[in-house]
C-alpha cells in the first residue's frame, strides 16, 4: 500500500497539475517541499493514499459525467442534450408531416445534421401515442448502391427483403409499394448521402423520392449531407425539387452555441463565467463540435483544481489540450510542414484562417494580406504568398485548400470547416500571432451585443 501510495503521489507531483492533484495537507506540503521518502510521506502514506484514491475517484466521476455531457466526437442522441435549431427543427418536422413531402437536410462539416435527425424520432411523437421509435436512420458509405442501402432500411424497419433482391437491384415501383403498407409511417433518415458516388443509386433514389411523392405514400425519406446545395446532393433532378423540402443546417447562432455551453455546464452542477463563455463561443464560431472540445477540455482543467466554475484562465489553458486532442492536428501538421524554420506556411495557413469569409466560407487572396501583414509585422502583398494558396491545394499538403472560380477571380475555402478554428488556436499557442492581434481578435466586438445575448441565456434558462 505505502509503495502505491508514493506512485500514485509521484504520479500526481509529476503530473501538470500537481499541488492540486490532492486535498490532503501534509501531502500538499510535501510536495511543496519537495521532501522524498522523509517524514511527512511516512507519516501520510496509507491515510494520503485512501484520501487520494478518494479525491482521484471524485475528481474522476465529474470528469466522466461532464463527458457524457459534453461529447465532441459524438452527434446528440437526446433531445434534451439539443440545443436550438427551433427553425430547422420546424422545418423538418412540417415537411414530414405535409403529404407527399420528403426533407434534404444539408450543411456544412459538424454543424449537427445527424444530430437533429437523431432526435427526429422524440419530435415526430404524435400526442398520446406510447414510446416507439417512429425515425430509422441509415448510413451510407462510399461503396453503397440502391440496392444496399435499401437492404439495410427494411432491415432497421423489420421489412422481409424480397427474394429477387438477390439477382437484382429493385426498382423505385417496388420500394414504394414495399413503404406503403408500412402501419404506422416512419421518417428513413439516409445519412452521410454525399459518400455516394455511384450516379445510377443517385438517380434511383430521386425517382424513388419523386414517386413516394406522386403516390402521397405516407412514409418519408430525409436525405441528409455534406454540401453547400441540394443540387450537389442529388443531382439535377427537377422533378426531386418538388417533391421536398431543402432545409439548410446552417452554422449555429452564438447564442445557440453558449446555450450548449452554459446549459451542459449546469447538467453536472458547474458554471462558466461570462467572459469564458464569450471566448469559447468566439473560437467556436458556430461549430458545435468546438463548443463541446472547449467546455470539455476547459471543464477538465476546473475540475483538477477542484473547482465547480469555469473562467477564462481554464478555457485558455484547455487551448492545449484541444490541440492535442482534435482530430484536425494531422491535417495542420500536413499543411504547413516543412523543412525550413523560415518557411511562411504556417503564418499563411493562420491568415487564411483569420479572413473573413463569406456564407459559404469562401474568401479572396486579396483578403490574406490585411491578417499576414498583421502577423508578419509588415506588409505582405498576394505574390509572396499566392505558391502557398497553391501549395494547400495539392494533395502533398492534403488539399486543405479549395479554389473556385476564374483567374483573378479565385476564392478559396478551407475543405474541412473545423480546421480553420484549430489554425487559429495553433497560431495563438505558437506564438505566431502578436499579442496585440490576439487581444483585438478576443476583444468584445462593437456590432455583437454580447450583454443582450447574455440576457437571452438567462432567460432561456429560466424558462
Ligand atoms: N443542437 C445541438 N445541441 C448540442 N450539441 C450539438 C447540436 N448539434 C450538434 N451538436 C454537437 O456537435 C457535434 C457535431 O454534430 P453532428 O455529428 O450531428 O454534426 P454533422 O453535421 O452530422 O457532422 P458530419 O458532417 O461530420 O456528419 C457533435 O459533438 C454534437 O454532439
Ligand atoms: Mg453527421
Amino acid at each position: 500500500m505505502a509503495t502505491r501510495a508514493v506512485l500514485l503521489i509521484e504520479y500526481m507531483r509529476d503530473s501538470h497539475r500537481p499541488t492540486h492533484a490532492c486535498a490532503h495537507d501534509s501531502v500538499k506540503t510535501s510536495f511543496a517541499c519537495g521532501q522524498r521518502g522523509g517524514l511527512v510521506y511516512e507519516f501520510s502514506t496509507a491515510f494520503a493514499y485512501s484520501h487520494c484514491m478518494t479525491d482521484f475517484q471524485a475528481k474522476l466521476d465529474r470528469k466522466m459525467a461532464l463527458s457524457r455531457t459534453f461529447t465532441p466526437a459524438a452527434p446528440v442522441s437526446r433531445r434534451d442534450a439539443f440545443s436550438g435549431r427551433f427553425q430547422q427543427i420546424t422545418d423538418v418536422v412540417t415537411a414530414v408531416s405535409e403529404p407527399g413531402r420528403h426533407v434534404i437536410l444539408y450543411g456544412e462539416r459538424g454543424v449537427g445534421k445527424t444530430s437533429l435527425a437523431n432526435i427526429l424520432s422524440e419530435l415526430l411523437v404524435p400526442v398520446g401515442s406510447g414510446r416507439r421509435e417512429f425515425a430509422k436512420r441509415i448510413t451510407c458509405n462510399a461503396g453503397d448502391t440502391f440496392r444496399s442501402i435499401w437492404r439495410r432500411a427494411f432491415q432497421a424497419l423489420d421489412l422481409e427483403i424480397p427474394e429477387e433482391w438477390s439477382y437484382g437491384a429493385p426498382n423505385p415501383d417496388d420500394i414504394r409499394i414495399a413503404l406503403s403498407g408500412l402501419t404506422p409511417s416512419m421518417v428513413i433518415v439516409f445519412d452521410e448521402y454525399d459518400r455516394i458516388d455511384d450516379d445510377e443509386t443517385l438517380s434511383a433514389m430521386a425517382d424513388t423520392l419523386k414517386t413516394l411523392s406522386d403516390h402521397v405514400v405516407q412514409t418519408k425519406l430525409v436525405i441528409v449531407g455534406v454540401s453547400d446545395s441540394i443540387e450537389a446532393l442529388v443531382g439535377e433532378h427537377e422533378s426531386v425539387k418538388r417533391a421536398v423540402e431543402e432545409v439548410q443546417m446552417p452554422r449555429m447562432s452564438r447564442l445557440e452555441i453558449m446555450s450548449i455551453v452554459d446549459r451542459g455546464f449546469r447538467e453536472v452542477g458547474m458554471n462558466i463565467e461570462d467572459d469564458a463563455l464569450i471566448r469559447v463561443t468566439k473560437i467556436a464560431e458556430g461549430l458545435p463540435t468546438y463548443a463541446h472540445l472547449l467546455a470539455l477540455k476547459a471543464g477538465h482543467r476546473a475540475i483538477d483544481l477542484d473547482e465547480s466554475t469555469v473562467s477564462l484562465t481554464h478555457v485558455d489553458a484547455a487551448v492545449a489540450d484541444v490541440l492535442d486532442s482534435h482530430m484536425s492536428m494531422a491535417a495542420y501538421s500536413g499543411a504547413v510542414q516543412s523543412s525550413r524554420s523560415d518557411s511562411l506556411y504556417a503564418q499563411v495557413l493562420v491568415a487564411c484562417a483569420l479572413t473573413p469569409k463569406d456564407g459559404l466560407g469562401y474568401f479572396t487572396a486579396g483578403a490574406v494580406r490585411e491578417p499576414l501583414s498583421r502577423i508578419m509585422g509588415r506588409r505582405y502583398e498576394i505574390p509572396a504568398f499566392a505558391r502557398h494558396l497553391n501549395a494547400f491545394m495539392s494533395i502533398e499538403r492534403g488539399s486543405v485548400l479549395q479554389r473556385i472560380g476564374v483567374e483573378r477571380n479565385f476564392r478559396y475555402r478551407f475543405r474541412d470547416p473545423l480546421l480553420p478554428p484549430y489554425a487559429l488556436l495553433s497560431g495563438i499557442a505558437g506564438n505566431l500571432i502578436p499579442e496585440d492581434y490576439v487581444s483585438e481578435l478576443f476583444a468584445p466586438d462593437p456590432d455583437v451585443d454580447w450583454d443582450e445575448l447574455l440576457a437571452n441565456l438567462l432567460a432561456e434558462e429560466k424558462k
